[in-house]
């Protein structure tokens, strides 16, 4: 796949996605893109465009919650003149000016339900109503969404229609977390030192053996987003020798993501163990954005025994 910016990486996964990214790009299927904040969806939606028969046409990125509720519907589908108060003009919206070429919806799970019918519609149709029209418009665009959070989960609470879904979820590309592919990690380390190096016209990082083990363990939470800035701090910083782990900011150093073995101590008063139990849970759920298996890690459980207790609390996993 020719790709303006090089995604880097060679965990099976990714070389999976990109595969099926590769040959989905040359179809005109909608596509959603979904993983954790900072796994590349922008860069995925990009490569998809590039890719696709439309790269040479109008490609437009829009962050669904970076726009007010109220604009959202004469931003996406244009108004008539007296619409609203204000509205003195016909106005195009995003959907005309996509056409022809492919309109990326960034967080597609922040879109509220009304928009979410209007989408639908287009969707199924290719049609849309511009706001205070009576007549439909049609457009050939072609959609790629991108989430980072489980739109099952909001299905389930009701916030995310299922029909919308179904439609968006046809082609599915999921990108891991980078804790899921650490053999990336020196990869990327590296990569992103040569480019800040050249950028900065600085002297490219080296990382030594033990800050390297280090940022190999470490869990990345802002996954390669995450990596990006550090690299391109410690080049900034211009340590003339292999960064050691005392120059990586403290959440890098290695016992700060050990399991705490700082023991609690029964309060006076006792405690109640189940609700305890049930926050720790929690909390290692949230944490780790519902994964079962990191957050047994984190809990110290096997998987088994954490599924159980989820069970036993109805707990949202
Ligand atoms: N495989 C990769 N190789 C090189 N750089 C990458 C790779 N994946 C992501 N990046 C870089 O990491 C940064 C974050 O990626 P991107 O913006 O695509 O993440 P995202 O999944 O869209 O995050 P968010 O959910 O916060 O919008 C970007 O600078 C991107 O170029
Ligand atoms: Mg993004």
């Amino acid at each position: 796949m020719k790709i303006s910016k090089p995604i880097i990486g060679k965990h099976p996964s990714l070389k999976a996605l990109l595969r099926n990214a590769k040959m989905i790009a040359a179809t005109d299927i909608n596509v959603l893109v979904t993983g954790e904040t900072g796994t590349g969806k922008d860069l995925i939606a990009i490569a998809l465009q590039e890719n696709s028969r439309r790269a040479d046409k109008v490609f437009i990125a829009l962050n669904c919650p970076a726009l007010p509720e109220s604009l959202m519907e004469s931003m996406l589908f244009g108004h008539c003149q007296g619409a609203f108060t204000g509205a003195d003009t016909n106005k195009r919206g995003v959907f005309a000016a996509a056409d022809g070429g492919t309109l990326f919806l960034d967080e597609i799970n922040s879109l509220s339900l009304a928009m979410q019918v209007k989408l639908l519609r287009f969707l199924e149709s290719g049609e849309y109503l511009p706001l205070g029209s009576k007549t439909t418009c049609t457009a050939n665009v072609r959609i790629i969404a991108a989430t980072n959070s489980q739109i099952d989960k909001l299905i389930k609470t009701g916030n995310f229609r299922q029909d919308l879904y179904f439609r968006l979820n046809v082609v599915t590309l999921e990108l891991s977390p980078l804790r899921k592919r650490r053999q990336d990690i020196s990869l990327l380390l590296n990569h992103y030192a040569g480019y800040f190096a050249e950028k900065y016209a600085l002297r490219t990082l080296s990382f030594g053996k033990e800050a390297l083990a280090a940022l190999e363990k470490y869990p990345w939470p802002g996954n390669i987003r995450e990596l990006r800035n550090l690299c391109e701090n410690l080049t900034i910083s211009m340590i003339r020798r292999p960064i050691e782990p005392h120059d990586l900011p403290l959440e890098f150093r290695e016992t700060n993501f050990r399991p705490a073995t700082t023991s609690f101590e029964l309060p006076e008063q006792g405690l109640d163990w189940y609700q305890l139990e049930q926050q720790f849970i929690q909390q290692a759920l949230e944490k780790t954005h519902g994964q079962c298996k990191e957050a047994a890690r984190l809990l110290g459980l096997s998987r088994n025994a954490l599924y159980y207790r989820i069970k036993k609390y109805g707990l949202e996993a």
